[in-house]
């Protein structure tokens, strides 16, 4: 099983990802978790990074690229896994396609997780991460419109893709998931 969680900083894509953890007991390949644990460490990777997510701004690709193609090589990773916050630009996008096509053309399956800004903004400023300021959480939207949301078209193109309600109780987003993999494991089996 390889997923991918496409949306906007707040629409739930960490939250539905435990879910899928819990259910399939594969990884969730995280690129801002993985950033978050460099910068509580304070190695190199992490003091860079730091002023960037401050400023609610978008870490270099090949850095990113790096880090995930170094991630998915692991063990844990070789029965599926959940990418979330990753790809985040049309570049990460193309060079995350070699990487997977480098490990056996894997095709992946896309949830693209739907939250109105408002709402975003509500549930943001109410969990209070470092990032989770006002003005950062602005900017983290205005950059996902631009830079991240043309994803969406991208994929729709190229790869088994499914838009879900995210403004709606964290459950029943997680049933809708959980419905469309469902629905795909039965075509496996099938066919
Ligand atoms: P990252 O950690 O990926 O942050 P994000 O995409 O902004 O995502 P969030 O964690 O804020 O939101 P989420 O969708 O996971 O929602 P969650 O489940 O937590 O990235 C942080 C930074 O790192 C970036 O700004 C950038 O600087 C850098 N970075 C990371 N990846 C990068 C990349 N690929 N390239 C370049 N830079 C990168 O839920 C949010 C809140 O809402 C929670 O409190 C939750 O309890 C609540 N909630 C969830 N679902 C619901 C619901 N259905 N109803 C009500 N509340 C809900």
């Amino acid at each position: 099983m390889h997923i991918m969680l496409l949306g906007a900083p707040g629409v739930g894509k960490g939250t539905q990802a435990q879910f899928i953890v819990d259910r399939y007991q594969v990884p969730q390949i995280s690129t801002g978790d993985i950033l978050r644990a460099e910068v509580a460490a304070g190695s190199d990777l992490g003091r860079q990074a730091k002023t960037v997510m401050d400023r609610g701004e978008l870490v270099s690709d090949d850095l990113i690229l790096q880090i995930v193609e170094k991630r998915l090589h692991e063990p844990d990773c070789a029965g599926g896994f959940i990418l979330d916050g990753f790809p985040r630009t049309i570049p990460q996008a193309e060079g995350l396609s070699l990487i997977l096509k480098r490990m056996g053309d894997i095709e992946l399956h896309v949830f693209e997780i739907d939250v109105p800004d408002e709402e975003i903004l509500r549930r943001l400023m109410a969990r209070g991460r470092a990032d989770d300021r006002k003005e950062t959480i602005l900017n983290r939207l205005e950059i996902y419109h631009t830079s991240t949301a043309p994803l969406i078209e991208y994929y729709m193109a190229r790869n088994h893709f499914n838009r879900i309600d995210g403004y709606q109780p964290i459950e029943a987003v997680a049933e809708e998931i959980e419905g469309v993999l469902q629905t795909l494991a039965a075509r496996q089996v099938n066919s």
